[in-house]
């Protein structure tokens, strides 16, 4: 239920009080299906008691006659007008001439109601305005939202590029001190940290751009022709040497297949999935990447034989920042933005992405686009 607050202005008594009565038991079928909207009355009796009202506690509706005692209705619209409080004014009035209703709308009003008027023609002006009201009070939250989120946002990234910061602030003191003597060599170990710092910080800022590339929708898609399975042995190439590295095995179980996507996503999904799969395998351990399309269906998977993760954490990990901590991960680096755009792109493709894990046997993430182009090409 929705309540909308609603100042009635009229110096006859009999006319308040009658829009009161009627407003009071009024029910109105709100723009959002199921829900209801009432209203709560406030009254009036001059321009000048109606203003106090409203700086005191401005409605959203103004019911407003414009012959009163003191000063008249039009005066006090155009005070309204003056305070931008998105009040929706309309003004009831005996003389609803063309120049009244050019006038009334150039100060502001939302409307106007010709006296005199049957409860009827009240409804219909009401649900006229119950509607913009509810439609512009649902813009409003939606924008708070947004900006509440975007604020969010920023205060983690800012946290998290200050981490990385603060330790080599810290290690390069340690440096120009020479804590450890005058013997460069002493501090080997310092510098190298340094460096992987450092890498950490470039490489979250890339990840960084990637997000906000796809989600600002700024970034031009192209559409073409992709070779997936050429793709999938580039990104691996691409991995090869960090595999290598640890003794991980990589491979790839496919037919060819293509697909009519953005090569650029393409990339950015099997980047993060096999890279993923590598940084949190065990040493010697297996990825294993297959590929499948069923019409206009493509599949990727992607499973490793790592660390794994709980179920509460397969729940998390597709939000922004959201790194799992715990002694397996404390010393493998990242910036938690990685899975969020994997599944942001997905959904550009009408599509998903789940994982299944199982802790310390190891993990599957499974992402299903739709092919962007099946409707020209349908051979794979
Ligand atoms: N294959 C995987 N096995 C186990 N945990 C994973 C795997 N992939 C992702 N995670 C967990 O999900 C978190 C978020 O992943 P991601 O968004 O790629 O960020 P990043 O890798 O930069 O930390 C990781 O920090 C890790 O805890
Ligand atoms: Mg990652």
């Amino acid at each position: 239920m929705d309540t909308i607050k609603v100042l009635v202005v009229d110096d006859e008594i009999g006319i308040r009080l009658s829009i009161a009565r009627i407003l009071k038991k009024m029910v109105i079928a709100s723009p959002e299906e199921g829900r209801e909207v009432h209203f709560e009355v406030e009254q009036a009796e001059t321009g000048e008691q109606a203003l106090q009202l409203i700086r005191e506690s401005p409605p959203e509706i103004l019911l407003l006659d414009n012959k009163l005692p003191g000063i008249s209705g039009f005066e006090v619209l155009a005070e309204v007008a003056t305070m931008n409080l998105g009040i929706n004014t309309v003004m009831i009035t005996a003389y609803a001439s063309i120049e009244n209703a050019i006038h009334a709308a150039r100060q502001g009003a939302y409307d106007m109601l010709p006296k005199p008027f049957t409860p009827v023609e009240l409804r219909r002006m009401l649900e006229k305005v119950t509607n913009h009201v509810i439609t512009a009070r649902r813009a409003r939250e939606l924008a708070a939202e947004k900006k509440r989120v975007r604020f969010q946002f920023i205060s983690v990234l800012a946290h998290e590029l200050q981490v990385p910061i603060n330790a080599i602030e810290n290690y390069l003191r340690v440096m120009r001190d020479r804590t450890l003597g005058d013997d460069m060599k002493s501090y080997d170990a310092y510098l190298e940290r340094c460096l992987i710092r450092s890498e950490y910080m470039r490489k979250m800022i890339s990840d960084l751009l990637d997000l906000t590339r796809i989600e600002s929708g700024e970034r031009a898609r192209t559409l073409e022709k992709c070779n997936l399975t050429e793709a999938t042995r580039l990104a691996m190439d691409a991995l090869a040497a960090e595999a290598a590295q640890r003794n991980i095995k990589m491979t790839l179980d496919t037919r060819r297949i293509s697909m009519y996507a953005d090569h650029t996503e393409i990339e950015i999904i099997l980047n993060n999935l096999i890279s993923n799969a590598i940084k949190y395998n065990r040493d010697a351990g297996k990825v294993k990447i297959a590929l499948f399309k069923s019409g206009d269906e493509i599949k990727i998977q992607v499973s490793d034989t790592g660390i794994g993760m709980s179920a509460e954490d397969c729940a998390r990990i597709f939000d922004d920042f959201v790194r799992i901590k715990n002694t397996r991960t404390t010393k493998i680096l990242g910036s938690g933005l990685g899975l969020s755009t994997v599944k942001k792109i997905a959904l550009l493709y009408h599509g998903s992405v789940s994982v299944e894990s199982i802790p310390d046997e190891g993990t599957t993430f499974t992402v299903i686009l739709k092919d962007q182009g099946a409707d020209n090409d349908i051979s794979s």
